[in-house]
């Protein structure tokens, strides 16, 4: 692939960081910039083209960095500017873009503009934040909820009024309707874009815009008790506002100052409302990110389902892309079982668009349970024992059986899991079956195979617990065959065409053998066939 390419994005293959989580070098037990540049070897040997790094600036770390005291200085946890310029050099150097994390919606209340804000009714940034007065009786101006428990508003004693966070109110969120916000974020982005980052994830995009009259969001008749509180209301009048899509074509305007950059958007919608995104005529961001199968039933009926579905809403010329997991779910691993996990590994490989692996999936990592006095996520304190809590999907990368597993010499910020004597990237990569060993297989096959990067795709009628699919382009077509229960699976159709052989096992030991219409699926087994080689 040509890196330089315009279509690099949509021909990659992105992988998130957690940095807090990466790799220590400083024996300070948390990740940092100069852990990351230590392991991009292992990011290249993996095959993937394109880094995203969760949050790496300045920040009272309330939110672990999606709370930014100043966008454009690095956190000194993590390191300092050079480190950073050192950083984006090395990914250039290996071939591999980088991502930023963007987060406009809102500041740490410890950002010199919400300082100023703050300072009262009248300072020439106060319009800068959502200030509103209380409401009729007395209480907050609204009824809308903070996605971490609570009013989303927050009661300012000195000025007398209150102020919105959708998420901590140490997340006071900015007013994207005043003008002179718009600039100050646009000119982040160009600091940034300047140094020659090749495009931002852009934090809750769709959150930026409030409703102009801040009316008051409806009850949610769904609520399910055991859910977070924040589901008793809609968000109808919070998020999602046709006018955000003028805000995001700007977004977009600034980033194409500039060659070749990418605009990913992080929305939670279901799949009809998520592909507005895209923009009208294609001007927003280019990769909404699609997470329908972080929360759909894991079964290849409604798996099915969910690619047709998202297929027939791309508007036309749109570029699909899927996650599996993130920072903020729990890991595919413990989700879909160990045994699922190399299932989804092949699907999100072999799917049509540009597939984001998270940090750690590649070695099976799973969701570690932490013990209460352990917790660190302030979603979790806020709201605890009903499992929202995020530590579990972000403890260490298990590099090797050293102490700590090679993530830090010191004790990690995070517990690591027990069983990382065995599961860790040295073991798993000494070993030729391992999921690792699949997840290189299926990037370095999805780099040979166009078609598994450009082709259409088609799906093929199938039942029970086997989801079949073809991908086709000028260069040919490879069927992929996907048992997503646990017993054996035999699929036979014609639709697979005849004279086909297995180029990949999800156990990785078939290659080579020949099909002829009828298909035998191992439990848990995941297969790609193409045409016989012979
Ligand atoms: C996004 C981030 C999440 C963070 C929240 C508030 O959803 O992914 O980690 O807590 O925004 O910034
Ligand atoms: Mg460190």
């Amino acid at each position: 692939m040509d890196r330089d390419d315009r279509d690099w994005w949509r021909h990659g293959v992105f992988y998130q960081v957690y940095p807090r989580s990466f790799q220590d070098s400083d024996g300070d037990g948390v990740g940092d910039l100069k852990g990351i540049i230590r392991r991009l070897p292992y990011l290249r040997a993996l095959g993937i083209d394109a880094i995203w790094l969760s949050p790496i600036f300045a920040s009272p770390m309330a939110d672990f960095g999606y709370d930014i005291s100043d966008y454009t200085g690095i956190d000194p946890l993590f390191g300092t500017m050079e480190d950073f310029d050192a950083l984006i050099a090395s990914a250039h150097d290996s071939g591999l873009k980088l991502i930023l994390d963007l987060v406009p919606n809102h500041t740490s209340d410890q950002h010199p503009w919400f300082i100023e804000s703050r300072s009262s009714r009248e300072n020439p940034k106060r319009d800068w934040y959502i200030w509103r007065d209380g409401g009729a009786d007395g209480g907050p101006p609204n009824n809308w909820l903070s996605e971490f428990g609570g009013s989303a508003w927050a009661y300012d004693e000195a000025s007398g009024q209150y102020y919105y966070h959708a998420f901590l109110d140490k997340q006071p969120d900015l007013n994207w309707r005043n003008p002179e916000v718009r600039q100050a974020i646009y000119d982040v982005m160009r600091f940034w874009l300047g140094k020659g980052v090749d495009g931002f994830r852009v934090d809750v995009i769709w959150h930026l815009i409030k409703d102009a009259d801040f009316r008051d969001n409806p009850p949610n008749p769904h609520f399910l008790e055991g859910r977070p509180p924040h589901e008793k209301i809609l968000t109808q009048y919070s998020t999602d506002q046709a006018e955000v899509h003028g805000v995001i074509a700007e977004m977009r305007a600034v980033t194409e100052e500039f060659d070749n950059r990418v605009l990913i958007g992080e929305i939670y919608l279901p799949l009809h409302r998520l592909v507005a995104y895209y923009g009208n005529d294609l001007r927003g961001a280019q990769m909404p990110f699609n997470f329908a199968l972080l929360s759909t039933l894991w079964s290849a009926r409604s798996i099915e389902e969910i690619v047709a579905d998202y297929e027939k809403a791309l508007p036309p010329g749109a570029w699909p892309n899927w996650v599996l997991g993130n920072h903020d779910r729990q890991r595919v691993a413990s989700r879909v079982g160990a045994e699922q996990a190399r299932v989804a590994a092949m699907l999100l490989l072999t799917l049509r668009g540009t597939p984001t692996l998270y940090y750690g999936d590649e070695i099976g990592m799973r969701q570690l349970p932490i013990a209460p006095d352990q917790v660190q996520d302030p979603f979790e304190k806020n709201v605890p024992g009903i499992g929202v809590g995020r530590d579990g999907c972000r403890t260490p990368m298990q590099w090797s059986t050293e102490a700590n597993a090679g993530f830090s010499t010191a004790k990690p910020w995070l517990p690591l899991a027990h069983d990382f004597a065995r599961e860790n990237v040295a073991s798993l990569g000494a070993d030729g079956s391992s999921i690792l060993s699949l997840y290189k297989a299926l990037i370095e096959l999805r780099r040979r195979l166009p078609q598994l990067v450009t082709g259409t795709y088609e799906a093929i009628a199938a039942q029970g617990d086997t989801l079949v699919y073809r991908r086709r382009s000028n260069e040919g077509s490879v069927v992929i065959a996907l048992n997503l229960g646990n017993e054996p699976a035999m699929f036979t159709s014609s639709a697979i065409g005849f004279n086909k052989e297995i180029m990949l096992s999800t156990f990785l030991d078939r290659q080579g053998e020949q099909v002829e219409g009828e298909l035998e699926l191992r439990a848990n087994e995941g297969l790609i066939l193409g045409p016989r080689q012979d």
